[in-house]
């Protein structure tokens, strides 16, 4: 299955048919996150974790016992580098058939802080149950998705600008970065809120986060970072489809942005 396909087939998993996860799954899971890579190089400790061995809970999942955690140093770029990593990994996870639901809120934190032996300077941005969907969505999790219109994304032309913000980029312009640029459309986000911009100038693409009110805290750790790192992995997702290779740079370049909106990468073609 290509990226493309899987991006189009994921959606959050929040109600499982309680098999547990085949031991098989779980070894190819855990051998994938072990590798799985950032481009911020920022080194990420990943565990899969049993609830009932651990105290863990989410009101919003059912029929799974298993969930994934990951934790990693506070550092410049570490919502990115995390957010980057998690759904590379979410992704090979729906190739093997095996749902996941990115979790930031709507857990008992203090417990998976704990399971995961969190320490000072360390961050563990969101879990995932790990399982099989079951056949039918519980009425929570129906409620919830409609509540959030999780199955539908804002407009190419809405998130997508060519060379400034004044110009919204048609899949036209944008050529052989259409597909790319369109799964990162359909990537995730906290409350589906779609914070990533993109702009595309001089043959690099820039992306921004445009804020929504409440997602950062007081230490300056910022959710929605964690977004436009997913928006991220899925744009290279469509690049490497191309066989095209990239780096990232945090370069401004010093566009002018509408008000709430900030510059966090740049993806350039590696010659
Ligand atoms: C960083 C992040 C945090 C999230 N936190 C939660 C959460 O705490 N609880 C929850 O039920 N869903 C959470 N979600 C899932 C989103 O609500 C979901 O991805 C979005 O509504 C789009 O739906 P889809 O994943 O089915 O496409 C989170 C997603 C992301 C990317």
């Amino acid at each position: 299955m290509n990226a493309m396909e899987l991006i189009r087939q994921r959606r959050s998993v929040r109600t499982f048919d309680g098999r547990p996860l085949r031991a098989e799954d779980r070894e190819k899971l855990l051998a994938f996150a072990a590798q799985v890579a950032n481009p911020y190089d920022l080194p990420i400790t990943w565990r899969i974790l049993s609830a009932k061995a651990h105290g863990l809970s989410s009101p919003v999942i059912s029929g799974t016992d298993t969930f994934i955690a990951g934790k990693l140093r506070r550092a410049p770029h570490a919502e990115e580098a995390f957010g980057f990593a998690f759904e590379r990994f979410v992704l090979y996870a729906q190739s093997l058939g095996i749902g996941t639901t990115w979790i930031a809120g709507t857990m008992n934190r203090p417990a998976f802080e704990a399971a995961m032996a969190l320490e000072g300077g360390e961050v563990m941005p969101c879990v995932s149950p790990l399982g099989y969907p079951a056949a039918k969505l519980s009425l929570r999790e129906s409620l919830m998705r409609k509540g959030v219109r999780a199955d539908s994304r804002l407009d190419f032309s809405a998130l997508f600008y060519d060379g400034d913000f004044n110009r919204p980029l048609t899949q036209a312009a944008a050529g052989n970065l259409s597909q790319p640029l369109e799964m990162v459309r359909w990537a995730p986000s906290a409350v589906n809120k779609q914070p990533w911009r993109v702009v595309l100038s001089g043959g690099s693409v820039h992306f921004f986060e445009k804020h929504s009110k409440g997602y950062s805290d007081k230490s300056g750790w910022d959710l929605q970072k964690v977004d436009v790192g997913i928006a991220i992995c899925h744009f290279a997702c469509g690049l490497e489809e191309q066989g095209v290779a990239w780096r990232l740079t945090t370069a401004d370049p010093g566009i002018a942005v509408p008000d709430g909106t900030e510059y966090v990468a740049t993806i350039e073609r590696d010659q």
